[in-house]
This record gives structure tokens, sequence and C-alpha cells, in this order.
């Protein structure tokens, strides 16, 4: 495993990847309503991602992926292809995904969860899996190994009743949109695979939890992720930088308060 130390000047770039990410974020959350079509949320990104950042969306034709960010409703773990004939209703709860490949040629990946309308059961669900994320990425500094990070994402699911996805990770990330390591979110790693972190190195943390059992399967499109048993899922992503003294967070959101970081 080749896990790829940032020199400052890409840490740089990939401070303002993460930025820009973070900005369509915060450009799309207001446009999350009842009626929206995920395909017209996926226009609205791709032109505010290309026109507005000067950048390209890099989930564009990756790997034959024909929209510019995943929309996932409801019982879809990731990977949802935005649609517009995909209608928002009340009481959806959606991920979007979005990846923003800068001019200069680095990756910043986020996603975060929206509620439309009112729903108990997955408000409970969304807050739990940002709770898995914040917990994770508290623990993010040189000489932690990335088990203690699926650990604690893991321990926090299931003392909720909740489930961790196995079929899917989160990644290094830089020049590359998918880099070494692979980061899971339950304790599975090989002892080959349990990379420790060191400074410089980013990667995302993106944990997705079910309400019911971890099993997912990928429908006939090739790419839709779905829960087996269609319980609802949720998931949150950030890209993050190991300092030396511990983690900064280069996707965050204007709304979200990393103070808890500071020690
Ligand atoms: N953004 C996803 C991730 O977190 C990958 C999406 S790939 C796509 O790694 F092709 F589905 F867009
Ligand atoms: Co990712
Ligand atoms: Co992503």
């Amino acid at each position: 495993m080749n896990i790829p130390i940032k020199t400052p000047d890409e840490i740089e770039k990939m401070r303002e990847a993460g930025r820009q990410a973070a900005r369509v974020m915060e450009m799309i959350a207001p446009h999350v309503q009842a009626g929206v079509s995920t395909g017209e949320l996926d226009r609205l990104c791709h032109d505010f991602i290309v026109d507005e950042l000067g950048s390209t969306p890099a989930s564009l034709n990756y790997h034959g992926f024909p929209k510019s960010v995943c929309t996932s409703i409801n019982h879809v773990v990731c990977h949802g292809i935005p649609d517009d004939a995909k209608k928002l209703k009340k009481g959806d709860i959606m991920n979007i995904d979005v990846t923003v490949k800068t001019a200069d040629g680095y990756h910043g990946d986020t996603s975060a969860m929206y509620i439309v309308g009112e729903n108990i059961q997955g408000e409970r669900l969304c807050r739990v899996t940002q709770e898995c994320l914040y917990k994770s990425i508290a623990l993010v500094r040189p000489g932690v190994r990335l088990s203690t990070l699926a650990r604690a994402i893991q321990q926090h699911a299931e003392a909720n009743g909740y489930s961790v996805v196995r079929d899917f990770c989160g990644h290094g990330i830089g020049a590359g949109f998918h880099e070494d390591p692979q980061v899971l979110h339950y304790d599975g790693y090989a002892p080959e695979a349990d990379a420790t972190l060191a400074a410089g190195m980013c990667l995302t943390i993106e944990p997705m939890i079910n309400v019911g059992s971890h099993q997912t399967k990928v429908l006939r499109d090739g790419w839709t992720a779905v829960t087996r048993d269609k319980s609802l899922t949720a998931q949150w992503e950030h890209t993050l930088l190991v300092t030396e003294t511990g983690v900064e967070v280069l996707t965050a959101r204007q709304e979200e308060d990393f103070t808890f970081l500071d020690h």
C-alpha cells in the first residue's frame, strides 16, 4: 500500500478543493424541498461547479457514472443517479454526494443528509450517522490506526441499534479521486491494510449506517446501491487532512461547529 503524503503545495490545493466542495453543499441546501427533482439538483450543482467555481464535477463520467452528483434517497445507500422524473416528497431523507476536481487537479469529496419535511426515524438516523463521522474525525492524528476510527464508528452505530455498511468505504484522496488507503467504517481490517496515519495524508471518512441489516445490493443500472431489506440508510462524508497535531476538515461547511477538535 502506498499512501501519498502531500507536499505543502499540494496541501494548499487540497484546501481549495475542499472549500469548493463545501461551497457546493452550502449552495444546494436551500434548493432541497418537496417537489424538486434530483435531476434539477444535479443541474444546479453541475452549473455551479463549472460556471462559478471553474472546476469539474469529478463524478460525471467517472467509470461511466452519468451525472455530476449522487442523490441517494431513503433506502438508497449511495451512488443514486439524479433523475428528472424523481421528485422529492415530504418525509424523504436524501444524501447528496459532491466531488469537485479543481483546475489544479485536486479533489474535494463531501456528502450530507437532507430531510424533506419531517421524518422522526430519519432524523435520529441522520443525527447518529453524523455523530459517527464526528467521533471518528476527532480521533484523527498521526500515529492512529484506521481500525481505531472504524471501531468508534461501529460502536456508536451499534449502540444505537443500527448497522454499518461493509460494501463501500472511504478512501485516500488527492490528485486521484480514490487513492490508498481504503477507509473501512467497521472493524474488518486485514492486518496489512490497517494503516497508521501520518501528517500530510488526506482521506475521506464516509460512514453509511442502516436502520436494518448491513447488507446492500446494486440495482441493474449498475450504480444505485440499496439496503437489501429496504431499510432506511444515511451517510455523511468529509475530506480530511492529517496534520502534525490532529486533523483539518477540508470540506467543513459554515454551519458546522468543529471547535470540539480544538484541544
Ligand atoms: N463521491 C463518492 C465517494 O465518496 C464516489 C462517487 S463515484 C460516482 O467516494 F461515480 F458514483 F459518482
Ligand atoms: Co468519497
Ligand atoms: Co463522496
